[in-house]
């Protein structure tokens, strides 16, 4: 590990992430880089340049990609780690996480979230304050679980998927790539097709050419 964090994204997430990383000891010094020339300080810490000036950083930093949108996160992380950039995981000490529990680089963990045994959380993901996942669940790359979203055991739930505030998944569901379900959404049968589900129970809105991602 290395002793400076430079993350990419000077957002709103981005100074959740920066807490996190603050409150987590491990780096001497962070650094913000994100392509708006507007904002120039994120929760305290400067923002240092755009994301094109991170090679000037690789040898000496680990590296956080605090971007939400679940497409943009991962374009950009997989660039980082093609040009071998160290990427860190983020974990805040109020997480409870279980025995056998993998989590892949470059996703953060908020505060407050559950992660239970044998769970395996892949790279990039959000997974958001106050979410809980129970046993065996399996979460693809680039998933955001959003804040207050509780899943049963052997969930998956598959890459670049969005479960929107306050979803709730039953047990021993799957949930395909690319889907996103609404706010306060219950899911009790698997989601095969990309889509916005909404509802208790969850119901179909928009395909996923004609979702929008900002909504989110
Ligand atoms: C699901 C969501 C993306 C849909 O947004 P949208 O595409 O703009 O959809 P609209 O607002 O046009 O709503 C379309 C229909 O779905 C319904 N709907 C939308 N969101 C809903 C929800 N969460 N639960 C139930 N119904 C919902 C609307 O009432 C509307 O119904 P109607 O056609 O009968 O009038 C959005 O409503 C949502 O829930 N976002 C979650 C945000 C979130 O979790 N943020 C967390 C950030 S960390």
């Amino acid at each position: 590990m290395c002793k400076n964090l430079v993350i990419i994204g000077a957002g709103g997430h981005g100074k959740v992430v920066a807490d996190i990383a603050t409150k987590m000891k491990c780096w001497d010094s962070i650094r913000f880089l994100d392509d708006n020339k507007s904002i120039t300080n994120c929760l305290g810490f400067d923002v240092v340049g755009q994301i094109s000036d991170a090679i000037k950083y690789r040898d000496c930093s680990d590296f956080f990609v605090a971007i939400g949108n679940n497409n943009i996160r991962e374009k950009i992380q997989e660039d980082l780690i093609r040009r071998g950039f160290k990427i860190a995981i983020l974990l805040h000490p109020s997480a409870i996480i279980g025995t056998s529990v993998d989590i892949g680089i470059g996703t953060a963990i908020m505060a407050g979230a559950i992660i239970n045994s044998s769970s395996k959380i892949g790279n990039g993901c959000i997974i958001n304050t106050n979410s809980s996942l129970d046993h065996d669940n399996v979460v693809g790359d680039y998933v955001h679980v959003s804040p207050g979203v509780k899943t049963g055991g052997n969930i998956n739930i598959g890459r670049l998927t969005w479960l929107g505030i306050g979803s709730v998944v039953s047990n021993s569901i799957s949930i395909c790539s690319s889907c996103k379900t609404g706010a306060g959404a219950v899911v009790v049968r698997d989601i095969t097709e990309p889509g916005t589900y909404v509802g208790v129970p969850v119901r179909r809105i928009v395909s996923d050419e004609n979702s929008d991602s900002s909504k989110f």
